[in-house]
């Protein structure tokens, strides 16, 4: 981990305005270009890419001024932490670290918060990094259990037979084909003092919020087997649930007063023969069956039951996170998470923090038009759209938008949901000064809405 020092010794890291960006022996030089031409997301980059040339350059310790960057201190250090992050846990040999940062001129309370931001981001990567073998279901519980550790969150862990008890045939559906047990993942945080409880009585929607992880430790497309190219990092199908899991933690870590809870559906979706098939129709927990026509649409099959169990909680707000579909990526490419709600006012403010925090979002509709497309010929809802490759990614976002509609409250009122298509995200890509691998999206941009909301 790195080591932040506001006062000591380092390599000088001198900004200027030049193309270049040099080492002299000493000092390290960066040129970043006109800097009125600069505006946050660049200098976000900026950030990352002198740690980036920290490393690259083998410097232990650098010390740089606040000052110098055109962005408040907390952004500054979760841009740093972020870069310095490498995931050689598995390596023989360790590429060289950073260790020290001494930064001059900075605001201690704020880098303090950046720091625990930064530090569960990349806790967040470490759990999407990990080899699939390492991080099952099972794993990925007494991870959440050892991650909540020391803080005031409290897990629980469902088990198949809890998970039978609840009918919740949509999760042990796609469990079914694998030897590793289903989980399913309760994380809950109290975070409101009295203040709330007047609040309550002034009968104003106290419920917390929830958040909702996809958490396939393994996506193999089960018997609709994905070919080798798409069958890649498939590992870090468990990305959503692992960003939920470090967003809980990193607001209790940080006294967010709200209430949150994090809920992970964790399966491993394999082929084999007791797997569920084509063809078969799944009776989930909320009583609406699901005619599967793909075992490859998994991540929508469980969240179906994780948005089901969320409604108990009558939450103000639900937001699930999941990399639910190649054609997000496809549709808005690498650089923004597609994002859903019906709420449009909800979605302008999640674009707002996007930009505030890093993890960057751009909506794409979720009209009833697109229903008809997941209509189901002999269960209520079909887990692939009728075009298949047309839309896929709102087709998806419409099949949990039935999970989650449904009257929540006595009044009728519909639970506020919003939807993170975070596919497009899973893995950090060349230029963003990160190291190879899970992006750590969108943690930043959860704990900024947890804090906000
Ligand atoms: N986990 C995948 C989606 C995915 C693809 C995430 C690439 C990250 C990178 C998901 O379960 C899936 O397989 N979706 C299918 C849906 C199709 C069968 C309708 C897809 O996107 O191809
Ligand atoms: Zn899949
Ligand atoms: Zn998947």
């Amino acid at each position: 981990m790195l080591s932040i020092k506001y006062k000591g010794q380092g390599n000088p890291i001198r900004l200027t305005e030049d193309k270049q960006s040099y080492f002299t022996g000493n000092e390290l030089i960066i040129g970043i270009g006109k800097k009125s031409e600069l505006n946050r997301r660049k200098w976000i980059l900026i950030a990352r890419q002198v740690i980036a040339l920290a490393k690259q350059n083998k410097l232990k310790a650098i010390a740089l001024d606040a000052k110098d960057f055109d962005l408040d201190t907390e952004a500054l250090v979760v841009s740093i932490e972020m870069a310095a992050y490498q995931f050689d846990v598995y390596k023989s040999e360790k590429e060289p670290t950073l260790e020290t940062v001494v930064l001059l001129n900075a605001d201690q309370k704020s880098a303090a918060r950046g720091q625990i931001i930064g530090d569960e981001v990349n806790a967040c990567r470490s759990l999407a990094n990990t080899p699939p073998g390492l991080m099952t279901p099972s794993l990925l519980a007494e991870a959440a259990q050892e991650a909540a550790k020391g803080t005031k969150v409290r897990v629980k862990v469902l088990d198949r037979d809890d998970m039978k008890i609840l009918k919740m045939g949509a999760v042990l559906g796609v469990a079914q084909g694998s030897s590793e047990e289903p989980k399913f993942i309760v994380m809950e945080y109290n975070g409101t003092g009295p203040a709330s409880r007047k609040a309550s009585q002034d009968n104003k929607n106290d419920g917390p919020i929830v958040l909702v992880g996809k958490g396939v430790t393994f996506d193999s497309g089960g018997l609709n087997l994905k070919p080798d190219e798409h069958i890649y990092e498939m590992h870090m199908d468990m990305s959503g649930s692992a960003a939920v899991i470090h967003a809980i933690i990193a607001a209790a870590k940080l006294g967010v007063k709200q209430n949150i809870v994090a809920l992970v559906p964790a399966v491993e979706n394999m082929p084999s023969g007791s797997s569920y098939r084509p063809g078969d129709v799944l009776t989930s927990m909320s009583g609406a069956t699901i005619e599967v026509l793909n075992t490859d649409a998994e991540g929508r099959v469980i969240l179906a039951d994780a948005l089901h169990y969320a409604k108990q909680y009558k939450p103000k707000l639900v937001v699930d996170v999941a990399t639910l579909t190649g054609a997000a990526d496809v549709a808005v490419g690498h650089f923004a998470s597609a994002i859903f709600s019906k709420d449009e006012k909800l979605l302008a403010h999640v674009q707002q923090l996007g930009e505030e925090s890093g993890d960057y979002v751009w909506p794409l509709p979720l009209w009833d038009e697109y229903e008809a497309e997941i209509k189901g010929t002999f269960g209520d809802w079909a887990n692939i759209g009728k075009s298949r490759r047309s839309g896929g990614a709102i087709t998806a976002a419409m099949f949990l938008y039935q999970f989650i509609k449904n009257p929540s409250t006595s009044s009728g009122q519909v639970t506020p949901w919003l939807h993170i298509d975070m596919a497009p995200r899973m893995t950090a890509v060349e230029g963003e000064h990160l190291a190879k691998g899970a992006a750590g999206a969108p943690v930043r941009l959860l704990i900024r809405l947890l804090d906000d909301f």
